[in-house]
């Protein structure tokens, strides 16, 4: 099997004049390059062991029990913790235990606001941020159960108490408002069926002004077009079936030029460093675009094959989880947004040749890239739902 990314002749050139920008992306192709040597002299490809499943099932497993004392400053993002987690367990095949689904749900459950929503932890006020994280983790559980405990109508209380006549929605009462909340709550809002008239006015408009000159999108209008918010403006307008009202070539322009031409993996804006969470963000708003335009012809428009390389030799760690890049630590967010991403290179690789890096061993579960969650488990929810 041909190795497509690390190619010498895509390594960055500053035709002799270098800046902190070039300086700092040479330094990252370095590491880079330094990984693919390490996955080389361990042997012929076919030979090696390209996916850690066991490790990082082991990994996510045991985080669902306990984190380590440096988790302690993301106690506002405990239910992100639980999404992570899951999510990535649901990506990797692995079963959850009936006693922890119990677990989760009633952890869960202490982090609901008596207002509506849910805060990142027991006790804490409503943010539409660990509420999507919530919200999507008792999806993953696929459970009669855990969909009952989601207070529907106080979560349809708490969403329209966040939503501003602009069109856009505060995280929390008195915060701000920027594009995450925008997805967080049409995302929560379609797959617990609470969408109202009231809640979709003016959302798509207010997420349009957000599109750049550049054709990505920003956080909020003027901003500067990032991936993590470009994904939540495309699946919240795809969403809303609103796609039609931004500008889908200077978005797909944007787009296709955000992969790293030597590293493989993608970066979050223009001359930044390839990171592995983009791996998510960035590659799954191809299959939204694809979905959703109507004279699309093309199909994954990036190289999925160099994203899987660039997942498989520099992200993954093999006593299990996923680093940003070469050199980092491993981290559950990490884990949970590159396999995401694993899942959606591989669906464009199997459809573009029949095979996926790794072969069959490393082959995932999909995900359907407007939830971010397994497509059984969002049918389930939503067939619970509409009864
Ligand atoms: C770093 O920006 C930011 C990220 C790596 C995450 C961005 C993701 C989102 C905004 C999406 C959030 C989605 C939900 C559903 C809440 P940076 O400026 O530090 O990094 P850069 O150098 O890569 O631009």
């Amino acid at each position: 099997m041909e190795i497509r990314s690390f190619r010498p002749e895509f390594a960055v050139s500053d035709d002799g004049n270098f800046t902190p920008t070039s300086t700092e992306q040479k330094r990252v192709e370095d590491i880079v390059q330094e990984s693919y040597d390490s996955f080389k002299s361990r042997g012929p490809i076919d030979k090696q062991c390209l996916f850690h499943r066991n490790h990082h099932v082991n990994y996510l497993m045991k985080s669902l029990k306990s984190v380590p004392s440096s988790y302690a400053t993301l106690d506002a993002s405990r239910t992100w913790i639980c999404f992570w987690s899951l999510n990535g367990l649901r990506i990797l095949d692995a079963e959850i235990p009936e006693e922890t689904q119990k677990d989760i749900i009633r952890f869960i459950k202490s982090c609901e606001d008596p207002k509506g929503g849910y805060g990142g932890g027991p006790g804490q006020s409503a943010h539409l941020a660990p509420t999507y994280a919530a919200v999507m983790a008792l999806v993953l559980l696929k459970s009669e159960e855990a969909l009952k405990s989601i207070d529907r109508p106080m979560l349809l209380e708490y969403l329209l108490r966040m939503k501003q006549s602009d069109g856009s929605f505060t995280m929390h009462d008195d915060g701000e408002a920027d594009m995450r909340s925008s997805y967080c709550a049409v995302a929560v809002a379609i797959i617990c069926n609470i969408l109202t008239d009231e809640l979709r006015a003016n959302v798509a408009e207010w997420i349009a002004g957000c599109q750049t000159y550049e054709g990505g999108f920003g956080g909020e209008s003027g901003v500067e077009a990032h991936g993590g918010y470009t994904y939540c403006a495309v699946a919240a307008l795809a969403l809303l079936d609103k796609f039609s009202i931004v500008d889908d070539k200077a978005l797909l322009r944007w787009l296709v030029h955000r992969q790293m031409k030597f590293e493989g993996g993608f970066q979050g804006r223009t001359n930044k460093l390839v990171d592995g969470c983009y791996s998510f963000w960035q590659a799954a708003v191809f299959p939204i675009l694809e979905q959703t335009l109507e004279d699309s012809k093309e199909m994954g428009l990036f190289d999925s094959r160099m994203l899987e390389e660039y997942i498989l030799i520099c992200c993954q760690r093999s006593e299990g989880g996923f680093v940003d890049k070469p050199g980092k630590s491993r981290d559950l967010y990490q884990t949970c947004y590159v396999l995401a991403g694993l899942a959606i290179a591989q669906q464009y690789s199997i459809l573009k040749d029949g095979h996926i890096f790794g072969g069959d061993e490393a082959r995932v579960n999909v995900v359907n890239p407007l939830f971010n969650v397994d497509p059984e488990c969002e049918h389930f929810a939503k067939h619970f739902f509409s009864k």
